[in-house]
């Protein structure tokens, strides 16, 4: 079993998708702590919602949480509401009859089911839901943008990416991707005019009213208070509707006083979008617009994102966002750029195939060569065996030898035993002779046999 404590914090979109496949296939128990939604999707099978006070536990991924989550909130909110109808209607009865002779039995009886009623807790999650949006003031034409042949960077002798082609159509939600300095803010900057394209061009349609979510968030003056900075933008707005707007994008009353610069990175994030949600634009430009928000930031931004009627470009690393908002993925990298027509699966799915076609490709080369080696490394082998085999008659004929010399020494041996022998010193003596001759040889024989042998075993293990 592994326990994992946010695993995909700080990794690359590379590294993570390793961490993906190597997890989804381990032989073990996984316990993780995570905000990624799209690891928690593509991974996990089972997830227990913390709050303060317990644990709910849903036996799916976390599309199926989202899900189960959003019908048992609905189906809570139902039997409360109906509950909540009962009383009102028990209540309203026994206030009426209580006082009346001919009905205060029934009101007795009534108000004592009141009394003995379980009453459902109102359920967690706002019934009305505080709607962060986005809404244009006027419909832009059907083209929106366009960016041709365009090469991005800060000095003309080291450009960065190009050329880099898309179009953006109204409705689009167009995801730009691409790795960490590739030139993809730079790029957007491009677009709207805050620093020259090296090369090419971009084109924007007609009615077209572009709002801009900056990655640095350096748009906002660290010394007022939030409320002042939106009445810098709106200063006939009145504060409960600037309180009511902040809300929605799950801004605390408290919150409202604080000054900018003691905002987190989250907070600081929301109050942007805030403000751009309040120029009506029908053209949103953003660049990481979720990256520092928290899970339940980043779905109030999506939905508003989805239910947005203009047109959406931007550049993201988070996958689950990309997913859910993307129509079209087009890659920056610095040889170009690569439009794909769907969202973060589909630009998977294409790049796994094009990795799979490179692959076999370039397999297909050093099969031809492996063909050829194929070939010589058969003759090869048949010159081998056939060395094999000679060498393998060579130790089988020292073999014979030595088994002929060890019948010669025993026959020797066995003629010195005789009683004529043992009587005759120069018969002895031959004998002695003779039998010197033969354990000579057979060392000799037993020395080549070895050495043969050993031969022999090297070359059997080379061939197989
Ligand atoms: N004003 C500048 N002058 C010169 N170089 C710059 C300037 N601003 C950024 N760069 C460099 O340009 C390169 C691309 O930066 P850019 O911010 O466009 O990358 P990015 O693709 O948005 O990366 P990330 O995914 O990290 O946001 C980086 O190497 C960066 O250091
Ligand atoms: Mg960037």
């Amino acid at each position: 079993m592994i326990i994992l404590d946010e695993p995909t914090n700080h990794l690359d979109i590379e590294t993570l998708s390793w961490l993906e496949g190597y997890l989804k296939t381990y032989p073990g128990a996984i316990l993780t702590v995570s905000h990624d939604q799209y690891f928690l999707d593509h991974v996990v099978t089972e997830i227990y919602e913390l709050d303060h006070h317990h644990a709910t536990h849903y036996k799916t991924n976390y599309s199926g949480y989202l899900k189960q989550k959003a019908d048992r909130q609905a189906q809570a909110w139902k039997a409360y509401n109906k509950q909540q109808e009962e009383i009102a209607k028990l209540q309203d009865f026994v206030d009426k009859n209580i006082v009346r002779a001919s009905t205060t039995k029934q009101a007795q009886a009534r108000r004592k089911q009141l009394e003995k009623m379980d009453v459902l807790e109102k359920p967690a999650g706002d019934n009305k839901t505080v709607h962060f949006n986005f809404t244009p003031t006027r419909p832009s034409g059907n083209e929106v943008l366009k960016v041709e042949q365009a090469t991005v960077g800060y000095e003309p002798d080291k450009p960065m990416a190009g050329p880099i082609d898309f179009q953006v159509n109204k409705f689009d939600r167009i995801a730009i991707i691409g790795p960490n300095g590739v030139g993809k803010s730079t790029l957007l900057k491009s677009v709207l005019g805050k620093i020259p394209f090296l090369k090419g061009d971009a084109k924007f349609g007609a009615n077209v009213d572009v709002g801009y979510y900056d990655q640095e968030i350096q748009q906002l003056n660290p010394k007022n208070t939030v409320i002042d900075e939106i009445w810098d933008d709106h200063p006939m707005m009145p504060e409960k509707d600037v309180r009511s707007v902040l809300a929605a994008f799950l801004f605390l009353a408290d919150d409202i006083q604080k000054p900018v610069s003691a905002l987190s990175g989250g907070q600081k994030a929301r109050l942007e979008l805030t403000k751009l949600a309040l120029k009506h634009d029908n053209f949103l430009v953003l660049d990481e617009p979720t990256n520092h928000l928290d899970i339940n930031s980043k779905e109030v931004l999506e939905q508003a994102l989805k239910d947005f009627s203009g047109t959406v470009l931007f550049v993201s690393h988070d996958r689950y966002f990309i997913n859910e908002l993307a129509t079209n993925v087009v890659a920056i990298a610095p040889t170009g750029s690569t439009t794909y027509l769907g969202n973060w699966d589909y630009y998977q799915e294409k790049l796994t195939e094009t990795q799979a076609e490179a692959a076999a490709a370039a397999a297909a080369q050093p099969t031809a060569k492996t063909e050829t080696a194929g070939a010589t490394s058969y003759q090869q082998s048949k010159e081998d065996a056939r060395a094999e085999r000679k060498l393998q008659r060579e130790v089988d004929d020292l073999e014979q030898q030595l088994q002929d010399l060890s019948q010669q020494e025993a026959k020797i041996q066995k003629a010195m035993t005789a009683p004529d022998v043992l009587s005759d010193y120069v018969k002895m003596q031959t004998l002695q002779t003779e039998l010197e001759t033969v354990q000579k040889q057979t060392a000799k024989v037993e020395d080549a046999w070895e050495e043969k042998g050993i031969q022999l075993e090297d070359m059997h293990a080379d061939n197989n």
